[in-house]
């Protein structure tokens, strides 16, 4: 099933684009070792980080993608590093697991790829559904900036990849698009709808830091690293 916001010929290209990507890991690697049971990656992509944790925890890890393109990478990935991916094509919208989780996750704000708060309500009341009891549920999603946006509008950029970005303030959409082919959309959502969306979703804020490396959330920072329970 391909998502609405996910090109595919963005795939191809992804592990170059996601190449400098690497503070996140050892967080969600911390999260996977705690956790006591089953660990499953939402839009687990090419397993970037899907790979790593279950590498260090030496358990399987589930990985959940929409996307054949990005599938297809993580299986190869993962026999190249000997480990045990569970790689299930599938919106995580309807995310329906056979064994609740003790761990799920969500790096790198793909959550932001889910178009309305109707989309993700669904995403967080899945989660909770198909948790353990205490089981924990994180992500990460950058606390947008405006004044970072407006910048970049229109403009091309030469790194990771060459792209432009498109700022759709009506729609609150960031849309990022690689010279060549390949688009992700990104609708950004404040710190305000997060909690929303686990008070309706009936899970726990456990911590909500400013960084990877567990740095609290100032008025200064750029990115929310959530941790909740249910
Ligand atoms: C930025 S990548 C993240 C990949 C990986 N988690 C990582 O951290 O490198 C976003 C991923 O979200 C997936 N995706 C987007 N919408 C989705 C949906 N509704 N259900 C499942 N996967 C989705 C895309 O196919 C893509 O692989």
């Amino acid at each position: 099933m391909a998502s609405m916001s996910w090109d595919e010929a963005f795939s191809e290209r992804y592990d170059a684009w996601a190449a400098d990507t690497t503070a996140d890991v050892p967080f969600y690697v911390g999260l996977a070792r705690e956790a006591d049971g089953p660990i499953v990656e939402l839009a687990v992509g090419t397993g970037r980080v899907a790979i790593p944790v279950a590498l260090a925890t030496g358990r399987p890890v589930v990985g959940i993608d929409a996307s054949p393109g990005m599938l297809r990478q993580a299986r190869a990935h993962a026999a190249e590093a000997g480990v045990d991916l569970t790689l299930v094509e599938g919106d995580m919208r309807d995310l329906a697991l056979r064994e609740p989780a003790a761990l799920i996750y969500c790096p790198f704000r793909a959550l932001l790829h889910l178009r309305t708060w109707a989309d993700r309500r669904r995403v967080f009341e899945r989660v909770a559904a198909s948790l353990r009891p205490g089981g924990r549920f994180a992500w990460n999603a950058f606390a947008f900036d405006h004044r970072v946006a407006i910048r970049v509008d229109g403009v091309r950029h030469e790194g990771p990849l060459p792209h432009t970005v498109r700022y759709a303030v009506g729609d609150n959409r960031i849309d990022l698009l690689l010279d060549g082919g390949g688009t992700s959309s990104l609708w950004w959502a404040t710190k305000n709808e997060w909690l929303g969306l686990l008070d309706v979703a009936g899970l726990q804020l456990e911590a909500l830091y400013g960084g990877f490396e567990r740095e609290p959330l100032t008025d200064d920072s750029t990115e929310y690293v959530f941790v909740a329970r249910r």
